[in-house]
């Protein structure tokens, strides 16, 4: 089973898609002139990188693809809708294809309810956590780390309470196979310090203490860096994809699972095609 897994597209819309009334959060305000001054060039090719990657994901006979959210920059619908038909070419993947959403889809709270509307047919039903079982090998375990935070100067997510006991039924009924677990947020930075406050995961701890004995993978995304990391004491090894489409930036991974064994490799975007690091 060949899993790729992307994160944080931020798929861009002109700035006459925006709807005007969205600009009413002081939040979406300030968003928009970062957006305008600094993101909307980095993420300018989002659409034709990803089209490009569903080259390199035929190509590479990928049978799975991951998406660990951020699809968009401001969490409005004509931006959910541009990403879903951005994402499209991916979809189509012998296994599926699996998507949760980051706290730029649900950037504020007029953005809530729209993911699963517009990414209907490709995210899974029911409350989180959201399972997959993709064959008797592999199963998805998908949690939702990501809220609107209203101050523009928090960007932080938590997995509540109710997912996390929920997730030893869970990895039980799953039993021998290799499970991958997705959020948006990551656990720790690359250099294995907890991220900030205002912007990680607020209950990193208690989510590595809940996988900690998962024969698997933790997935995310979030922090715009391709990394790997170990954390002591926890058996799955975590990957960010870090943005698959920012520019100078891009990063992915291609895992493969064979009985039960994870190998994983990184991917990069060097003139104009997704490819491995050599
Ligand atoms: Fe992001
Ligand atoms: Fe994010």
């Amino acid at each position: 089973m060949k899993v790729l897994h992307l994160s944080d597209v931020h798929v861009d819309v002109p700035w006459t898609a925006f709807p005007r009334a969205g600009f009413a959060f002081p939040k979406r305000l300030l968003g928009g002139a970062n957006l305008a001054l600094n993101r909307k060039r980095a993420f300018r090719d989002a659409r034709d990188k990803l089209r490009d990657l569903s080259r390199f994901r035929r190509e590479q006979g990928i049978d799975l693809v991951i998406c660990t959210g951020d699809l968009t920059a401001l969490g409005t619908v004509p931006e959910l809708e541009a990403a879903r038909e951005a994402i499209a070419p991916l979809t189509d993947a012998p296994a599926g294809f699996v998507v949760i959403p980051g706290n730029h889809d649900v950037y504020v709270s007029d953005s809530v309810g729209h993911f699963d509307r517009i990414f209907a047919g490709l995210v899974d039903d029911g409350p989180y956590p959201r399972v997959r079982i993709v064959d008797d090998e592999v199963a998805v375990v998908q949690l939702n780390s990501a809220r609107p935070n209203p101050q523009p100067w928090r960007s932080s997510g938590r997995v509540s309470d109710d997912q996390l006991a929920k997730l030893p039924a869970i990895f039980e009924s799953l039993g021998d196979r290799f499970v991958f677990i997705a959020l948006h947020y990551g656990l720790r930075l690359e250099n294995g310090e907890p991220d900030r406050f205002s912007h990680g995961l607020v209950n990193a701890d208690e989510v590595l203490r809940a996988c900690a004995s998962v024969r698997g993978a933790i997935l995310h995304g979030h922090i715009h860096q391709r990394f790997q990391l170990r954390v002591p004491g926890v058996t799955p090894p975590i990957y960010c994809a870090g943005s698959t489409t920012e520019a100078g930036h891009e990063g992915f991974w291609v895992y493969e699972v064979v009985d039960g064994t994870l190998s994983a490799m990184p991917g990069t975007y060097r003139d104009g095609h997704y490819r491995f690091i050599e």
